[in-house]
């Protein structure tokens, strides 16, 4: 079969295997902890419910423009200018099907063939595959010798004459991190000085833990404006990960080539799961988005309780998101019941067989040390996994 050379640099997302392999398992009887999942385990809200059941009811069942309902880009517009601390009018923002269209959209507007793309390591698994797609060159930086966290002099030594954008997530997945406010506003003074976009994903930004804050690049740097593209979704806040909403900012002409783009791809996002998303909007979203922070800073100092007992583990500052990031780095190399620990894959495939438990293997992200381990799962799994992982860790000597 004659398939585009395109294809060889497509590969499943190594997120999405666990996942798979845990809900199989499950499904056949066996008693698995699935810390594999990347989304909260709570339903979406009442009003976001009944809005889409509404739009349904009024026969909202045809294309909206690509890039929103007019009133739901306006309120995209408002809710970017009150996190960014600066105005942005309905030009400069757009709906798009989640965040992941939003990035695509940016990576295939922004990039042209040979670019290179700055990605801070660990990284979400697809940044690399869009700039790839686009033809890009990621340029990694790796964040582990600074406890996880982006220095704006490793961005520097990583920008040449061919860089065209850093992609930043934080609060960062898989790590839990959230980024630094003045190496923030370093890494906005590069941009500036050396011209480079700045992809801003901070799909997990109201999901913070307790005592931490996360900080947008523009609020930070407002003179950055013109060269940040601000990506985010209701996917993570809302609990709504199928009903595909996210939402782009960036100066008019970017947004303006993203909408030719959208819309020979996939025009506009899901019409009700747009109807249902503007309702949330305006009765606003905070009670939901603090109810889930309070389940998950509940859940992390469980969790933490345990990791903290896991010898020679070490964990990721979790500052945000709802993952915990272990370093696993003591455990390679030895053995577990006479089998050989040979990297993070194996040992994740170990923990599924031997204790039941599915963690995201570092790999997937990058980072062939640590493992990613979710703990927007119900309170008694997190503990019952957590107690597994540290017994089977015991055992690898
Ligand atoms: C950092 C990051 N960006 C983007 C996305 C995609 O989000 P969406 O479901 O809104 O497309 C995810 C989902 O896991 C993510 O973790």
């Amino acid at each position: 079969m004659m398939l585009s050379d395109r294809t060889r640099l497509l590969s499943p997302p190594g997120t999405s295997k666990m996942r798979v392999i845990a809900n199989e398992l499950k499904a056949a009887g066996v008693d698995v902890v699935n810390f594999a999942a990347g989304e909260l385990d709570i339903d979406t809200s009442p009003t976001v419910k009944s809005a889409a059941k509404a739009a349904i009811d009024a026969g909202h069942n045809i294309y909206t423009p690509t890039l929103g309902l007019p009133g739901l880009r306006k309120l995209v517009a408002e809710l970017v200018s009150r996190q960014c601390g600066t105005p942005y009018q309905d030009t400069e923002a757009g709906v798009t099907a989640g965040a992941k269209q939003a990035l695509f959209n940016a990576a295939l507007v922004l990039v042209n063939p040979g670019d290179e793309v700055i990605i801070p390591q660990p990284y979400w698994v697809t940044f690399p595959s869009q700039v790839e797609l686009a033809g890009g060159r990621p340029v990694f930086i790796d964040t582990r010798r600074s406890g996880y966290r982006l220095l704006a002099a490793d961005v520097e030594r990583a920008v040449t004459a061919k860089t065209k954008a850093i992609v930043i997530n934080t609060p960062n997945n898989p790590t839990g991190t959230i980024y630094d406010a003045d190496e923030l506003r370093r890494v906005a003074d590069l941009a500036l000085q050396h011209d480079f976009w700045i992809i801003f994903d901070e799909c997990y930004a109201s999901l913070v833990r307790s005592g931490h804050e996360h900080s947008n690049i523009v609020a930070l740097r407002p003179e950055v404006k013109d060269r940040v593209v601000v990506v985010n979704s209701f996917s993570k806040s809302q609990a709504l990960t199928g009903w595909r909403v996210g939402y782009v900012a960036a100066p008019a002409p970017v947004v303006k080539a993203m909408e030719n783009l959208q819309g020979h791809t996939t025009s506009n996002p899901n019409s009700v799961a747009q109807y249902a998303v503007m309702a949330a909007l305006r009765e606003g979203m905070a009670p939901f988005v603090d109810a889930a922070n309070r389940l998950l800073d509940d859940r992390l100092q469980h969790a933490l309780h345990i990791v903290h007992e896991m010898a020679g583990i070490k964990a990721a500052p979790a500052e945000g998101a709802f993952y915990l990031f272990l370093d696993i780095q003591s455990k390679l190399g030895k053995s577990f019941r006479g089998q050989q620990v040979k990297d993070v894959d194996a040992l994740c495939e170990l923990a599924l067989a031997h204790a039941n438990v599915a963690v995201v293997s570092g790999a997937a992200f990058g980072d062939p040390t640590g493992i990613r381990v979710s703990y927007a799962i119900k309170s008694e799994d997190v503990t019952k996994g957590l107690l597994r992982l540290q017994r089977f860790f015991a055992e690898i000597e």
